[in-house]
This record gives C-alpha cells, sequence and structure tokens, in this order.
C-alpha cells in the first residue's frame, strides 16, 4: 500500500509538468488517482508508533514532595518525565523509572507496556509542566501542581463513580473545571469505562484516553468496582498507580487536614479471586484506623474520610444490595472500625444517582440536632455518588425514601468537596443535566473528631 501512496504522489507530480491540452485530457485519470489517494490515506491514516505515549494520568504516592506519573506504549521503550517549574526553563529537570508488561486477560492476549516513573523533591504548592515518554516518543506536555504537605490547607476535590467509555457525560464539564485549576485531587469511587476489559481491552485503552485531559492535570485517585472485576481486576491493578503494594485494592493517604482510606467493597462479592482478601483488608483497615486515630495523627489529621465502590445505605430502587438490611457492604460496618475510630465521611458511588444521607450508623439516623443535624453528628455521613454518566445510565429511587435518606437526585453530574479546615468540610452536588447548577449542598461542622464525638 505504500506503493499505491507513492504512485499517488508521483501521478500528481508528473501531471504538473505536461502542456495544457494533455492534462485535460489526462485529467479523469488523474482525478481518479488523486481521490484514490486520498481514500487510501484515510483508511490507513496515519502509521500507528507503538512507542508514543498515550493514556498518561497521575497519582500521589503518598510520600511528602512526590507525584506518580504513568502512562502505556505498545511496545517497550524506556520510562522518562522530562519537567521543570512552570515559567522556569523547560524540562530542566528528568527522572526514570520503569515499565511493567500487561496481559490482557481477553482471547488475544494483547500485550501492553505500563510506564510509571516517580517525580521526587517535588516543592509543594508549585505547579510544574511534563511530558513523559522517551527518545521513541513523547507525550503531549501537561501541568500540576504539587500537593502542599502540611495539614492546614483546604484541598478541593471532585468526586464520582461509575464514569463510562460510552455517554460519560460529565466529563466535558470535569476536563474544564480541572484544567481552570478548580480541583487538587479527583476521587473515581470505582467503576471504570464499561469495561476496561472489553474488546480485549481497547475499551480501557480508549476510556483512559478520554480521562487523559483530567487524570494527566491532578492525582487522580481510585478504588476498584463491579466493573472492574473481569481476570480478577487486572486492567484495575495495572492500568493505576496507587499508593502501597495492594495494587491499588485498600491504601490510605494524607492531604489537608484529611486521612483518607480507600478500600475495596468487591472482596465482600467476588470470593473466588480468594477470601483471605476479606481477612488481609481487615487487618489492614483495623490497623490503619487505629494509626490514624492516634491523639498525635488525628491532631494534625482530624478528618478521616472512607472511599469504597459500593454503599452499605441507599434507597434505589433496583434490588442492589444497599437495599437490603443484610448488605454485604455492612460487614464493614459491623467490624465496629467505624464507629470506634470516628469516622467523619464515607463515599460510596455504584448507584448511578446521587443521593446525601443523614449520620446514620446501624439503620439508626443520629443527626447533631433537629435543627442543625450535620453539627457534631452522631453517627459518620454518608454520600453516594455515581451519576457520572455511563451506558447504563440512571437507576430509580424507591418511592418513600429511608429513613437515612436527607437528599436524592438522578440528574447526571458529580460532587464537589473542599475540606476547609480542622472543624469545616463542604460539599455540594453539580447537575451536568441542569448545566452545572448546585443542586445540593451540605456543611458538616465537627468541633470534636474520633469516638469522642460521638458522645
Ligand atoms: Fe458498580
Amino acid at each position: 500500500m505504500v506503493g499505491l501512496r507513492g504512485r499517488c504522489i508521483s501521478v500528481c507530480w508528473h501531471l504538473d509538468s505536461k502542456p495544457t491540452e494533455e492534462k485535460a485530457r489526462m485529467l479523469p485519470a488523474g482525478v481518479f488517482l488523486v481521490l484514490s489517494c486520498w481514500v487510501v490515506s484515510l483508511v490507513l491514516g496515519v502509521p500507528p508508533i507503538e512507542t508514543q505515549p498515550e493514556q498518561v494520568h497521575i497519582s500521589y504516592p503518598g510520600l511528602h514532595g512526590s507525584m506518580m506519573v504513568s502512562w502505556t506504549t505498545f511496545s517497550e521503550a524506556d520510562s522518562m518525565v522530562e519537567y521543570g517549574l512552570l515559567g522556569g526553563k523547560l524540562f530542566e529537570l528528568v527522572a526514570k523509572g520503569s515499565s511493567a508488561v500487561f496481559v490482557d486477560g481477553g482471547s488475544e492476549k494483547r500485550k501492553l507496556f505500563i510506564h510509571r516513573v516517580m517525580l521526587t523533591r517535588l516543592k509543594p504548592g508549585s505547579t510544574y509542566v511534563y511530558h513523559c515518554g522517551s527518545e521513541a516518543g513523547w507525550s503531549n506536555i501537561f501541568y500540576f501542581t504539587a500537593l502542599n504537605e502540611s495539614s492546614d490547607w483546604s484541598p478541593r476535590f471532585a468526586l464520582f463513580g461509575d464514569m463510562g467509555n460510552k455517554n460519560p457525560q460529565s466529563l466535558a464539564r470535569l476536563q474544564k473545571e480541572t484544567q481552570v485549576g478548580m480541583y487538587d485531587v479527583i476521587l473515581h469511587i470505582g467503576d471504570f469505562a464499561y469495561d476496561m476489559d472489553e474488546d480485549n481491552a481497547r475499551i480501557g485503552d480508549e476510556f483512559m484516553r478520554q480521562i487523559e485531559s483530567i487524570a494527566a492535570y491532578v492525582p487522580y485517585m481510585t478504588c476498584p468496582g463491579n466493573h472492574e472485576n473481569n481476570y480478577n481486576f487486572s486492567n484495575y491493578k495495572n492500568r493505576f498507580s496507587m499508593p502501597g503494594d495492594t495494587e491499588g485494592l485498600w491504601y490510605s493517604w494524607n492531604v489537608g487536614p484529611a486521612h483518607i482510606i480507600s478500600f475495596s467493597t468487591e472482596v465482600y462479592f467476588y470470593v473466588d479471586y480468594g477470601l483471605d482478601l476479606i481477612v488481609k483488608q481487615y487487618e489492614w483497615l483495623r490497623n490503619d484506623l487505629e494509626q490514624a486515630n492516634k491523639p498525635e495523627n488525628r491532631k494534625s489529621r482530624p478528618w478521616v474520610i472512607t472511599m469504597g465502590h459500593r454503599p452499605m445505605y441507599c434507597s434505589n430502587n433496583d434490588s442492589d444490595d444497599c437495599t437490603l438490611f443484610e448488605s454485604l457492604v455492612q460487614l464493614v460496618e459491623a467490624y465496629n472500625f467505624v464507629l470506634i475510630s470516628g469516622v467523619d465521611l464515607e463515599l460510596w458511588a455504584h448507584e448511578h444517582t446521587y443521593e446525601r444521607l443523614w449520620p446514620v450508623y446501624g439503620f439508626m439516623v443520629y443527626n447533631g440536632s433537629k435543627e442543625e443535624p450535620y453539627v457534631n453528628p452522631k453517627a459518620p455521613v454518608h454520600i453516594i455518588t455515581g451519576s457520572a454518566g455511563c451506558r447504563e445510565k440512571h437507576d430509580g429511587f424507591i418511592p418513600d425514601p429511608r429513613d437515612w435518606s436527607a437528599f436524592r437526585n438522578s440528574d447526571y453530574g458529580y460532587t464537589r468537596m473542599q475540606v476547609f479546615n480542622s472543624t469545616h468540610l463542604y460539599i455540594e452536588q453539580v447537575s451536568d443535566d441542569q448545566n452545572g447548577k448546585v443542586i445540593d449542598s451540605m456543611w458538616l461542622v465537627k468541633d470534636q473528631h474520633g469516638a469522642a464525638a460521638w458522645a
């Protein structure tokens, strides 16, 4: 086919050198060949460069002054990030990392090279410009701001779950808001792409290209959902780079005045992948909450926030687990850690709706007071935000909300959260269906954190 392209170019060039009448006589054939050439080019496109980086995204590895840059190539290449402070000399710093081969579980056994480079000694709060790749191909240029390491600042989050490759309705608004600097962190609370392993993981590739426009600019922190379950969550485990050594199944990290715990609700549902995961996660969660709750730690990071995909409570009508009183995710609550450790806020997705709950524990509502339910509440507050948009569209609600349901809405959208300081946390829900209108908001105010707050 390259020969045909070459022949097209040569005929076009040849036509220019002919006398006018001869040109006119040859024109139909010439036009045909030029058109053929154009069609062939359209069909063939540009030959793929398999060492060209794509699907660039960043995450916070949990170490002071660091940021992980991850990307994909389709053949082997070096792993480098060239970067520098915004306004300084471009690419004056270089960091090197490595790549790991990920073989998808589908019939084609497609092979992806997942590159990871950790940037260290970043200046907190400074903005860096970077590209990644190797001498065999570089990415576009992106930028990010290194996280402020102190506990005395007010990080801003975008939160959502259940965003798909098809119908990711909230993505455009999130792209613009991320790129103008409205967020410090994005939390994607499970269910990606629908599904990353489909079409021999090409859907995963497409999705990771789609989210590059947000995930290459701010740390994109994740937890697994049920749509990641195929081949033992291998697409999830390989494509994302979360802190810790569990391939992103469970981990925790600190940002501003918050300690954030991400865990897998899926260990309770996909037990074929190992009952031991339930035990391991249990041990880890107990230990992590014990550490987070030590007086010196709780003093600097007073807010303890969890995120997991499937909610404990909901009032949807799809007969899903959270509508049942014997919900498997209730096991987490049954551990009692949540209460003993005084977890302040629990973030969920899975239901393709938004729902804000009253402070609830053991199916009982424990508002701070009748007038100010979220001022010094006596139980954790739950938010379900799984309406970013996917091919499964919306979920419905049961007609009569449960006792614990404070507000619910099924518009496509996402949640904004800001942890202002040690006592004040703000949450608002954005409706994409209503052109970005804020349809719900809440101030969670806590003068005291930990188990003592429940007294
Ligand atoms: Fe889900």
